[in-house]
């Protein structure tokens, strides 16, 4: 069961990472671009933190799931470190750019404010995990990245929660608003489960 939820999470990781290519292939007035003010579109550094938000959270969702597994890091030290590299260093590109683009957010000020407060702690569980590694604090780190992985997962959740919504209360806005805040809500309550259970196991 434990094995089926890994590769189920694996699955969704690799199909919205690979998720931002279609602003490559779709023109960008048919893609949520479209959702924003001309004001908004025009605004250099808010589209400079778009790309990067997309581009480097793409990266950090598409690598971030290989860290976790004790035989494949065991097996291949050298390989962990460079994708925890490769993800810490997407992490703070695009939470720093998420937190500025949260001020932009449709909706106002709840969706705002659920973005930015996701920002913020995805940015902070991550360094925090960084900081525990380097005082050799192996749980606390392990600990810390199933936090960080479960803020980067809300790009999946939230691409799962929202449909859902808008099917079930016919009320886009609103469903939009819920979904800043259910996109990575749970998901914190799961990873605290998760690591609940394996400090049960340690
Ligand atoms: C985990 C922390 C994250 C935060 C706080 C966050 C925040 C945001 C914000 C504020 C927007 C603009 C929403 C608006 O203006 O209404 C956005 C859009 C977007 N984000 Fe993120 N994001 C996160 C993770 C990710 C990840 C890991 C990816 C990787 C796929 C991603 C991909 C996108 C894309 C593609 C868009 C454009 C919307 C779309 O095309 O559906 N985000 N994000």
């Amino acid at each position: 069961m434990k094995q089926l939820l890994f590769v189920i999470l694996c699955v969704f990781a690799l199909i919205i990472g690979l998720y931002p290519l279609i602003y490559v292939f779709v023109e960008h007035k048919n893609t949520f671009l479209g959702s924003k003010p001309p004001e908004v579109l025009q605004n250099q550094l808010w589209k400079t933190a778009f790309f990067a938000h997309i581009i480097f959270g793409g990266i950090s969702l598409f690598i971030g799931w290989r860290q976790f597994g004790s035989q494949f890091r065991n097996k291949h030290l050298q390989v962990h470190r460079i994708i925890g590299k490769t993800y810490v260093a997407s992490v703070l590109i695009s939470s720093v750019s998420s937190i500025y683009m949260g001020m932009y957010a449709n909706g106002g000020i709840i969706s705002s404010v659920g973005f930015i407060c996701l920002g913020w702690i995805w940015l902070t569980m991550t360094l925090a995990a960084v900081i525990q590694i380097r005082k050799g604090n192996v749980v606390k780190h392990q600990q810390l990245m199933i936090y960080s992985y479960a803020c980067t997962f809300a790009a999946v959740t939230l691409r799962l929660w929202l449909p859902l919504l808008q099917i079930l209360t016919q009320d886009p806005v609103n469903s939009y608003l819920a979904v800043a805040w259910l996109c990575w809500l749970p998901n914190l309550l799961v990873a605290y489960f998760i690591n609940k259970k394996n400090q049960v196991i340690n």
